[in-house]
């Protein structure tokens, strides 16, 4: 086996093997995790590569529990488990079915698009789900003039931004705890220093951070955006494990964060040694299970968010110092 790997990646490729299992990663688990990962990607393209699984007998997916979630419902009955259960992501806590009652009773008629990262009971009280790469195409899918979308009030933002569409916010106070932090006064010194960067800001940012970028996207889409781009300078305003990602897989190009602190605890409570225990056991309370009712109705949303492709970076902005092609 390739002398690259720790004694206990090793571990994991092997009995990954002998459990013919896939490890599904999102983009800001540790490198550590990434690098033994069958897949990497965003919540929508975990979403829709769970959908895709043939052959295999189970997978183990390290994310926030909601995306361990939405994998096993679309994953065609293959096993989802995931290596801590309590990885839970707090923006959730900003909506649940009785506040997105009281809203649909103020705005009668509005439709609802939630975020991924909310409980599977709000989920159901939806007409869509989103991600952070499918929120505007999901909301002009719907062909209405008035949408009510939450929890998060800076993605909210950004769809208001980015459509013509009435944006009501379910929950104003509802954020991220790891992107409400980035500080445009920190992100502005960057740009001074690096004049020829191009900066790329999550949609989960402020808007004032938002509106500094020159793209804003999911982390799926800041991953493309990089790798199609000439350019060699990047400001990104996200989660270090992405930032991690992209430094290994760009070392020619500079990769600096806005903020070394944006980590989220949540996303970092999977371990290797976690996903060992979940491989070699396969321990009934790491296995994810949602209500038959429940995959039901997640089930119709979703399929409406699977047949969208995820829209391309909001912003493209193609300055004389920084050109972007996408
Ligand atoms: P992405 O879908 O862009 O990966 O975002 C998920 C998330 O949790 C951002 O904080
Ligand atoms: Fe939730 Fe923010 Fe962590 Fe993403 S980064 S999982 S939105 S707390």
């Amino acid at each position: 086996m390739d002398k690259k790997y720790t004694d206990l990646q090793k571990r994991i490729l092997e009995l990954k093997a002998e459990r013919n299992a896939l490890i599904f990663a999102h983009n800001y688990q540790r490198i550590e995790i990434q690098e033994i990962a069958d897949f990497t990607g965003d919540s929508l393209q975990l979403a829709q590569k769970s959908a895709e699984i043939t052959g295999y007998d189970l997978i183990v997916f390290s994310g926030v529990r909601f995306m361990a979630e939405m994998a096993a419902v679309l994953s065609n009955g293959v096993p989802v488990y995931i290596p801590d259960p309590g990885a839970l992501c707090p923006l959730a806590a900003y909506a649940n079915p009785e506040k997105l009652r009281k809203k649909k009773e103020e705005y009668p008629g509005a439709p609802v698009v939630v975020y991924m990262n909310t409980t599977t009971e709000t989920k159901t009280e939806t007409d869509r789900i989103c991600t952070s790469g499918s929120a505007i195409e999901v909301v002009e899918s719907l062909g209405a003039e008035t949408v009510l979308f939450g929890p998060d009030a800076n993605l909210a933002e950004y769809v208001r931004r980015h459509t013509d569409i009435e944006i009501i916010d379910i929950e104003p106070r509802g954020h991220c705890y790891v992107h409400n932090q980035f500080d445009i006064a920190q992100l502005m010194l960057l740009k001074e220093e690096y004049p020829d960067a191009i900066t790329i800001a999550h949609p989960e940012c402020p808007p004032e951070v938002q509106e500094a970028a020159d793209i804003i996207g999911s982390t799926g889409m800041m991953v493309q955006a990089i790798e199609n781009s000439p350019n060699d300078t990047f400001i990104i305003a996200t989660e270090m494990g992405l930032i991690q990602q992209l430094q290994k897989a760009h070392p020619d190009k500079k990769i600096l964060p806005v903020w070394e602190g944006a980590i989220c605890r949540q996303m970092k409570k999977h371990t290797l040694e976690k996903i060992i225990r979940v491989l070699e056991e396969l321990p009934e309370e790491n296995l994810v299970t949602v209500s038959e009712e429940l995959a039901v109705e997640i089930m119709t949303v979703l399929e409406q968010m699977n047949k969208l492709k995820g829209q391309g970076p909001a912003k493209k902005v193609v300055t004389e110092t920084a050109k972007i092609s996408l």
